[in-house]
C-alpha cells in the first residue's frame, strides 16, 4: 500500500512527501521544457529587464521520496529553479504556494538555502492568484505549474493567469481522478468538475459511452482554454503508470505558439505519448 505520511529528509532533516514514481517523468519534462525555453528567458534577464518569473501554485515541500523506497528528489520548485540556474538564466522571482504551511515552508527554506529569489505565499489559491497578478511585473515572462492532486484546480485560477500579457501555462491533467471518478461527478450537483470546467454541463452529453463523454469533457476544457487568450494549439502528454495505466497529462498551455515547439521538444526527448 502506498505510503502516505511525511519523512525527514535526511540531507537537511525537513519534511518530504511520499510521491509515485512516475513523479520522476513529470519532473523531467519540467527541467527539459525550462532548459529548452532559456533562449527565450535570457532576453527578460538582465538589468533594466523586466524579468522571468516562476509560479508554482501546488508547490509541496521542493523534496518528495519515492513510494517504498529511500530514494529522496527535489519536487517541483527545486527542479524549477535548478533548471534554470544550471543554464545561466535563472528566474528572477520565484513564486511558491501550497495550502499546507508545513510543506510551504519547508520549500521556502530548502529555495532560500539554494539561493534562489523565492517568495512565498499561502492561503486560497484563487486570491493568492489574483493578489499575485495583481502585483507582477506585466513585462515579465511568466511560467506557472499548475499541479494540484486531482481535479481540483479552478478555472478561475487559469482565467486570472490568463490575463498576464506573456504567460505559460503547465498544468497536471489528472486521468485518474476523471476515470475513477466520472460516474460520481457527473451525479453531483457540484462537483469537482463544475469548478474545473464551469459550463460543461451544456457542452458534453453524458449520456453517450463514458470513455466518449470522457474525451468531450476534455476537449470542452481545452476549447475553453483557448477563449482565454491562449494559442490554438494546446499539447497534452500522458503520463502513465508501471502497468501503463494512464496517470495525468501534462499540458501545455502558451500565448506564444514558440512554447508549444519548446514542449514538443521536451516530450520528445521524455518519450511521452500525445492526446489529441
Ligand atoms: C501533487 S502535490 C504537488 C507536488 C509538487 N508540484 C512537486 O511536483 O513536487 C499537490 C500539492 O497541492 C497542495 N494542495 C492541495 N490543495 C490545495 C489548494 N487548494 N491550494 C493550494 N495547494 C493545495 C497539497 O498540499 C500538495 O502539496
Amino acid at each position: 500500500m502506498a505510503e502516505r505520511e511525511a519523512r525527514p529528509d535526511p540531507t537537511d532533516g525537513l519534511p518530504a512527501m511520499p510521491v509515485g514514481d512516475w513523479t520522476v517523468q513529470k519532473h523531467e519534462l519540467l527541467k527539459l521544457y525550462i532548459e529548452i525555453s532559456r533562449g527565450v528567458r535570457g532576453k527578460f534577464i538582465g538589468n533594466g529587464k523586466a524579468g522571468a518569473t516562476f509560479i508554482d501554485l501546488y508547490c509541496g515541500a521542493g523534496r518528495a521520496y519515492i513510494n517504498g523506497t529511500n530514494t529522496f528528489i527535489d519536487g517541483s520548485p527545486l527542479v524549477g529553479w535548478k533548471a534554470s540556474r544550471d543554464c545561466r538564466t535563472p528566474f528572477t522571482q520565484i513564486h511558491i504556494n501550497d495550502s499546507d504551511t508545513e510543506l510551504l515552508d519547508a520549500a521556502h527554506q530548502r529555495l532560500a538555502q539554494s539561493g534562489a529569489p523565492v517568495i512565498k505565499h499561502g492561503g486560497d489559491v484563487l486570491a493568492v492568484t489574483q493578489n499575485l497578478t495583481a502585483n507582477l511585473n506585466p513585462d515579465a515572462l511568466h511560467f506557472a505549474l499548475l499541479d494540484p492532486f486531482n481535479l481540483i484546480l479552478p478555472f478561475e485560477v487559469i482565467r486570472c493567469l490568463a490575463t498576464l500579457k506573456r504567460i505559460d501555462l503547465l498544468i497536471h491533467v489528472s486521468a485518474m481522478d476523471l476515470q475513477r471518478n466520472w460516474a460520481r461527478y457527473t451525479q453531483q450537483t457540484n462537483s469537482p468538475l463544475d469548478q474545473f470546467a464551469p459550463g460543461w454541463r451544456d457542452a458534453v452529453d453524458t449520456a453517450q459511452p463514458e470513455e466518449r463523454a470522457r474525451l468531450q469533457f476534455v476537449q470542452y476544457w481545452a476549447d475553453s482554454l483557448k477563449k482565454l487568450g491562449f494559442a490554438d494549439e494546446t499539447r497534452f502528454e500522458l503520463i502513465t503508470g508501471t502497468k501503463n495505466q494512464p496517470l495525468y497529462w501534462l499540458v501545455l498551455v502558451a500565448k506564444h505558439e514558440i512554447a508549444q515547439k519548446f514542449w514538443k521538444t521536451a516530450a520528445q526527448h521524455g518519450k511521452t505519448r500525445q492526446m489529441f
